[in-house]
Order: C-alpha cells, then structure tokens, then sequence
C-alpha cells in the first residue's frame, strides 16, 4: 500500500472579514498544530486577506493557498493576479477548476487547462477540482466526466510536475447541500480517477498523487470517506469556517487516513 499523507484543504470562498479571516487562521493554527506530522493542511482565504491570514500562519506548516487566478504573468488584464503575485504573499498552493468557477464564472476546460499549466511553470503546487453534475451522475457518466475534466485539466502537465498536483473529486451535486456521496460511491470514484492517472503517467505517480473528496465533509461523516483506500483527505468548504469543525475533519484525516 502507498504512503500519501492525508491533505485537508479549507476552501473559504467569499467568506469572511479581515478580523474574522484571521481569527479563523490563527485558531486553525493553534488547533493543527500537533497533527500537522500526520496530515498536510491549506487553507484558502478570499484573495483580499492572504496577506493577514499568511502572517497568522507564520512559524506554521499549514499552507497558503489561493482560490483563483489568472494564467498570464502580468499585463492588462484588469482586476486579476498573477501567480508571482500570489507567490509574493507566500502563496503555495492555488485552486484550478473549482465547480463554482466552472459552472458559475464560466470557466472552460482550456481555461482551467491555461491556468494549471501557468501555476505549475510558476513553482506553484495546484488542487485540480472535478466532479459531475447531478443530471450527468443520473445519466451514468460521473467517470466519464470525471475523466474528460481530468483529461483536459492535466493535458501538457509534465511527469515530474505531477507530484505537485492533487486531485479534488468535488460531486457539483454535493457542495454545499448536505448531500453527500456514500463513502463507497466516494471511493468508487477515487479508484477510477486514480486509474486515468495510472493509464497517463503510470503505477509510481497513480499511487503517489492525492484524491480529496469535497462536498458537505462534515465532522460526522470525514472519518468514513477518509478510511475509503483511495480517498487522501478532503477539501472543505462551509465547515471549513468554523475552526472547530474544521479541526475535527483534520484530526479525522490524520487518523484514518492511508499514511
Ligand atoms: P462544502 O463543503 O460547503 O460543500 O463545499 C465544498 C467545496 O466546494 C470545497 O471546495
């Protein structure tokens, strides 16, 4: 069996304020500390706070990450940020295909493709999201679909960029409606995704790169998805705000999950 380290993300989205953003950082810190040899940990604050909550996680190991981006270095592209931009607040890690960006903002599959190839040419470790839409899983297509984003997602990425990759298998379905997928149809997913990562780059990168599953993860049902075989941790949204229940899906992974 592989060793992955189990990876917890907090998606923040449009939450917070600065005072809440970094009491929220610093309580996550506090609280991680002591499971941080157990469990990777980002948290990703709206873009306006990345500098407060980058200084609230100082002395740290937990992540900085962003939630969007653009793809191109610099220039007139008014109202985004670039990778050395984010990279200049201490940045590690950047969201790409989120379900919110794609099926919200728009975003496309060459979009998102752009944007992970600028993040990992900037030195940036990258949370790929994919997931179907309720009416694509009723249909049968959840692998297919999963596949296809997959597909588009990691096309150019080199072998040895991907171990700065992880997967989010986010069900569209599933963000935050408390509907969950059971921890089998979870892990049924997982394996298949792991298989495509198999058939492109092979057994080694396959059983090293890390799936999250993402969609209502809650304190009560992280410690079942999270002992699925190939389901390496979550990324959180609504409970990510409260840094008790984010604690507790953290401790989960550090305890259940396949490190
Ligand atoms: P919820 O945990 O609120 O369902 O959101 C999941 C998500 O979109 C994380 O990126």
């Amino acid at each position: 069996m592989p060793q992955r380290m189990p990876y917890v993300g907090g998606n923040w989205k449009m939450n917070t304020d600065l005072a809440g953003a970094t009491a929220l950082a610093e309580a996550v810190a506090a609280g991680a500390a002591n499971l941080l040899s157990a469990c990777q940990v980002v948290v990703c604050p709206p873009l306006t706070y990345l500098q407060a909550v980058g200084k609230a996680l100082e002395g740290s190991a937990i992540l900085l990450g962003a939630q969007n981006f653009h793809h191109q270095p610099s220039g007139a592209f008014t109202g985004e940020v670039s990778c050395s931009m984010l990279k200049d607040l201490g940045v590690g890690v950047v969201l790409c295909g989120h379900s919110e960006r794609r099926h919200v903002m728009g975003e496309g599959d060459v979009l998102i493709n752009a944007k992970v190839l600028a993040a990992l040419e900037a030195g940036l470790q990258i949370i790929l999201c994919i997931g179907e839409k309720i009416e694509q899983r009723e249909a049968g297509q959840t692998d297919a679909v999963n596949a296809g984003q997959l597909a588009y997602g990691l096309a150019g990425v080199k072998p040895e960029q991907l171990a700065r990759v992880t997967i989010a298998y986010e069900p569209v379905w599933a963000i935050g409606t408390g509907k969950t997928a059971t921890p089998i149809d979870a892990q049924n997913a997982h394996r298949a995704i792991r298989n495509e990562i198999r058939h492109s780059f092979g057994d080694a990168a396959a059983d090293a790169i890390r799936i999250q599953y993402g969609g209502s993860v809650k304190p009560g049902n992280a410690g079942e998805l999270f002992s699925q075989p190939d389901i390496d941790g979550g990324l959180i949204g609504g409970a990510s705000l409260k840094a008790g229940d984010f604690l507790a899906i953290v401790r989960a992974a550090a305890e259940t999950g396949n490190a």
